[in-house]
């Protein structure tokens, strides 16, 4: 048929994903975590990460293939994430994908990893709404980028601001290790913040006056996790219990509100009409109702996949192949090179 079968790997962090997709229907998602050799590091760890990838691919290729009840010699086209990400990751991903493009004579394509977060959502909603603002909110990054063409050829993804210093899932990770609750911390956030009040004022990093001139559609998290800190210090200080849920609420509330506000904005400025949120943090509860209440303000629609596709996984990879071979774009060469900050 002419609908593509792409197999899509993605390493590009602690995921060894591999996701196979004909189309826009998902056939399989195969993903092994590292994350708990991760866990008392508090952080990952990219040696780890690299050695858990290796063991981890043919495995994981084997399960994905299984569960979608095709064989390798089936699949059309492979797509591999090339970047941005930890590098000893990305190697271990580019060099899987090459053998496989190699031995079965099959097309092979490099894809960036904040686009294939983009492409992800037509394996839930059906074909990409583009032009489109995309919010990508996860461990490794925060950014807006607006996208007219996900493949990125003809200037397709611009990016209109990202953050300056720690990612939105970062601050979360770190502000979770601060109140005691385990890494990776955004999901323990989340039901903590559940049980508790916005009661304190956290700052809004880069909303000033000021900051807007330079940084209107960008991001700054450190300021907030070091007034959380002080503001855990100070109680501790003081001898009296940190009030965990209540803390857990109010920061969330601040990273939540800087997000929705700046892309609200960049999406009314840019004049498109959905914002399509993704990356780990979209699985963010707060996140997605406080989206959707304010893009309904302008007239915007929001899209966010379900939490299982906004981390990172292999289908997400496979779901922008889908679109490279559509769209006729041109194979990268066995001799693609990850680039880690691409
Ligand atoms: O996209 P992802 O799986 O990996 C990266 O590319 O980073 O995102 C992982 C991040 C972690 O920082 C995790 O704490 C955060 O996403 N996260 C959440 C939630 N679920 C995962 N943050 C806030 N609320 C959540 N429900
Ligand atoms: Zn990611």
């Amino acid at each position: 048929s002419d609908v593509p079968l792409v197999l899509g790997i993605e390493t590009s962090c602690d995921e060894t994903g591999v996701g196979i997709v004909r189309g826009h229907e998902l056939l399989a998602d195969a993903v092994a975590s590292s994350v708990e050799e991760h866990a008392r590091f508090g952080g990952v760890v990219p040696e780890v990460a690299s050695r858990a990838h290796l063991e981890a691919m043919v495995p994981t290729l084997e399960r994905a293939c299984e569960t979608a009840g095709v064989t390798l010699g089936d699949v059309d086209a492979i797509a591999v994430t090339s970047g941005p990400g930890l590098a000893g990751a990305l190697l271990v991903g580019v060099a899987a994908a090459k053998a496989l493009a190699l031995s079965l004579g099959k097309p092979l394509y490099g894809v960036n990893h904040l686009a294939s977060h983009v492409a992800v959502d037509q394996l839930e909603h059906g074909a990409l709404p583009e032009p489109c603002l995309a919010m990508l909110v996860s461990g490794g990054h925060s950014s807006l980028l607006r996208v007219s063409d996900v493949t990125g050829d003809h200037d397709g993804i611009v990016p209109l601001g990202a953050t300056i210093d720690d990612a939105a899932g970062e601050a979360f990770d770190k502000v979770a290790r601060l109140l005691g609750l385990p890494f990776p911390g955004g999901p323990h956030i989340d039901r903590a913040a559940r049980e508790g009040s916005v009661t304190i004022d956290f700052p809004r990093g880069l909303t000033s006056r000021r900051d807007l001139e330079r940084h209107r559609f960008d991001f700054s998290f450190s300021g907030l996790k070091t007034a959380v800190a002080r503001w855990v210090e100070a109680r501790e200080r003081a001898g009296e219990p940190v009030p965990v849920a209540d803390v857990a609420a109010s920061f969330q509330e601040a990273v939540c509100d800087v997000l929705v506000r700046k892309a609200v904005d960049a999406a009314v400025t840019e004049g498109v009409e959905d914002i399509l949120v993704g990356g780990g943090v979209a699985a963010n509860s707060r996140l997605r109702v406080l989206t959707e209440e304010r893009a309904a303000q302008h007239g915007i629609r929001v899209r966010v996949p379900r939490p299982g596709l906004c981390t990172d996984n292999g289908a997400m990879v496979a779901a922008l192949g889908v679109e490279m071979v559509a769209r006729g774009r041109t194979p990268s060469a066995l001799n693609l090179p990850a680039d880690s900050s691409q």
